[in-house]
């Protein structure tokens, strides 16, 4: 099993350029199960959750093609399998995403639940629940979803929380079903704007993307289309932290300063020197060290809980107090544990972790646990003294596209090691 091994304190230099979004990639992916003619993405990021994704497209039947410059050519004329299988999903949640488009456009769908994982049960009631108000029936037993329904009708759906995939699976549901759908208390994050986008290029009529309200006519079928995957707000806002934490000055290039405004104005208050571009951002921490910022987590515009682990690293060791709360997922504190484990001082009361930050983490073996907190902990080696070795690095291949290269050409001394 792959390990990075990371010596710390140096400080981050340099310009690297941010991939496609891993959280945009997959719902659109899953969204060419709804086109009758061939889409071309571009912009799609080197993971392993996109990977599995195309071998579920491909399980089914679907024609799926990559260039050279990761431009993936789909064509979902012929879908033959309408099943997510447990091997696969098991390994990747958002498998869940096939759901609304098979039962939208083949009348059945057999998905395994996925499970829950390190952050949180993870259920996928409200999924379940819409399709059932557009007609489907919808019967969940020994570990399947199996889905079906003659042809979906428009329904009106007010979301009891706000779930970014379960705003994207029944979007896409309602593109083909019978009428008008309305989701209220709909997920406003940028990726959800994005799938709109795509749906639209494909001929779907969609109106409020972006807002809490969304609006779909359907149609009778949808064509193809080429779209382009927006640059990945978490993987900017990480590296950001990186050069944050160690004093130093980087520039991002493709991605996009407006998706990211509350990651950026807590990075602002931390004391980071920011300039941004239309599609860059620089970050200059002056060799200061960061000032501990308060964050609560909650859905976007507000500050995501996807940048959590990351602040969490930050503020370990940053001057003062800082206090993390998590409001969105019920176990998201896994990276607390490691953090300690490198001299952090946090006590965890509830959903909130108080961080007294103490001026240098002590390198020590961490081990993640999910993609974002094995994030934190790459952080926390790279400002550590000594070396961090981070175990179970696979988790953070399935969110960030060659993140030791990345980081290599910022100046960090960090290597893969098997
Ligand atoms: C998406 O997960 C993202 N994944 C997550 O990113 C992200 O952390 C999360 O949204 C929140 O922003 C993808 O987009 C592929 P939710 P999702 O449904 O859609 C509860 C990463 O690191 N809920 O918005 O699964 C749920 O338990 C991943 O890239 C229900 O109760 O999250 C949670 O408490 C991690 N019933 C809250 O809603 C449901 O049917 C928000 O979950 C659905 C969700």
């Amino acid at each position: 099993m792959d390990k990075l091994l990371i010596e710390g304190g140096v400080p981050l230099a340099g310009t690297i350029t941010i991939s496609g979004a891993k959280n945009a990639a997959l719902p659109i992916l899953a969204g060419t199960l709804l086109a009758t003619r061939p889409v071309t993405i571009s912009n799609v990021p080197h993971l392993k959750d996109v990977a599995t994704t195309l071998t579920l497209l491909q399980k089914m039947g679907v024609i799926v093609t990559m260039d050279d410059r990761l431009n993936v050519e789909v064509n979902a004329a012929e879908v033959r399998e309408r099943r997510a299988p447990y091997e696969l999903v098991k390994t990747m949640r958002a498998s869940i995403l096939v759901l609304g488009p098979l039962v939208a456009r083949f009348g059945e769908a057999y998905v395994s639940l996925p499970g829950g994982c390190a952050i949180g049960a993870r259920p996928v009631n409200l999924h379940v629940d819409g399709l059932r108000a557009m007609g489907a029936a919808v019967d969940v037993e020994n570990g399947f979803i199996h889905a079906r329904a003659k042809r979906l009708h428009g329904a009106h759906i007010v979301f009891d929380t706000v779930t970014v995939t379960g705003t994207e699976n029944l979007m896409m549901a309602a593109t083909l079903a019978d009428g008008k759908t309305v989701l209220e208390n709909a997920a406003r994050e940028p990726e959800v704007t994005d799938l709109a986008r795509f749906l639209m290029g494909l001929g779907a009529r969609i109106q409020g993307a972006g807002t809490s309200t969304i609006v779909i006519e359907g149609v009778d079928a949808l064509g193809g289309g080429e779209h382009r995957v927006l640059p990945d707000r978490i993987e900017t806002g990480t590296y950001l932290v990186a050069a944050a934490m160690t004093g130093g000055k980087v520039k991002l290039n493709k991605t996009d300063p407006n998706i990211l405004e509350a990651v950026l104005g807590k990075l602002r208050e931390a004391g980071a020197n920011l300039q941004l571009g239309d599609d860059w951002i620089e970050l200059d921490m002056q060799g200061k060290r960061p000032r501990a910022v308060n964050i609560r987590t909650l859905p976007y515009p507000a500050f995501p809980t996807d940048m959590q682990a990351q602040f969490c690293a930050m503020n370990a060791m940053a001057d003062g107090v800082g206090t993390v709360t998590e409001t969105v997922f019920e176990n998201r504190f896994q990276h607390v544990l490691e953090l300690q484990r490198m001299g952090a001082d946090i006590r965890i009361e509830h959903n909130m972790a108080i961080i007294t930050g103490i001026p240098r983490l002590t390198a020590a073996p961490v081990m993640a646990t999910d993609l974002r907190a094995s994030a934190g902990l790459v952080l926390a080696g790279l400002a550590a003294e000594g070396e961090t070795l981070v175990d179970r690095i696979y988790h953070v291949d399935r969110g960030y596209e060659r993140i030791e290269e990345k980081l290599q050409q910022l100046g960090a001394r960090i290597r893969r090691v098997p």
